[in-house]
């Protein structure tokens, strides 16, 4: 296995984009998948085979909606748990150094209002910006954020017509870029 996929959905079967991404991606050779709210209907999460998970990936990916400009609940438990001192920082905690973090998250604002001044008022990839120092502590590398905007699924916001075409093409893309094995770190540096 290269690519360990962490999905975090609170609600997989009423989604539209997440269901279709996880189906496109399931089976791929050399690439586990982990759908946290499945895993844990109880929302306790089992560090130890969460970590066993993550020793032989050389990628990981976190598939998640953005929620209030964050990850679902359950994401952020999985870094509070996984991440442990020993493990991914401190004395002894060198287990993630070296990985890749690739970040693959549907917005239901369009690209457009992510911007000074728009509706969103900031980039994505600023408000990414907890989870790119939780990867530089813990010694990952993060690759470029794969971002699927204006795919808004909330009772009473309009759906765009063409949300379907866009969500089949992200996917597509989504699932050859982890058929695709990792670019190594010192060719991400050069
Ligand atoms: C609780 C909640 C918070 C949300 N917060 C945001 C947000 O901060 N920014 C945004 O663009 N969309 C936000 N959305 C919209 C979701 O990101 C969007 O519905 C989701 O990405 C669609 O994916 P799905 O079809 O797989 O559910 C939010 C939705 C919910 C339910």
């Amino acid at each position: 296995m290269h690519t360990l996929v962490i999905v975090s959905h609170p609600h997989l079967a009423a989604s539209r984009a997440h269901r279709r991404l996880h189906d496109a991606i399931s089976g791929l050779s050399g690439v586990a998948v982990r759908h946290l709210e499945v895993l844990y209907p109880d929302g306790r999460i089992d560090a130890a085979a969460e970590q066993a998970a993550v020793l032989p990936a050389t990628r990981i990916v976190f598939q998640f909606p953005f929620n209030w400009y964050s990850t679902p609940p359950m994401l952020k438990a999985w870094q509070d748990e996984v991440l442990a001192v020993g493990f991914a920082y401190g004395p002894g905690g060198t287990r993630m150094r070296g990985k890749q973090l690739q970040l693959v998250l549907t917005a239901g604002g369009a690209r457009d209002s992510y911007r000074l001044g728009g509706h969103n008022q900031f980039e994505v990839v600023e408000l990414l910006k907890p989870l790119l120092a939780t990867a530089h502590f813990v010694g990952m590398s993060v690759l470029p954020p794969l971002v699927l905007y204006h795919v808004p699924n909330v009772p009473g916001i309009p759906v765009p017509a063409d949300v379907d075409a866009r969500i089949d093409a992200f996917a597509r893309h989504y699932r050859d870029l982890l058929a695709a094995a990792p670019v190594s770190a010192a060719a991400l540096q050069a």
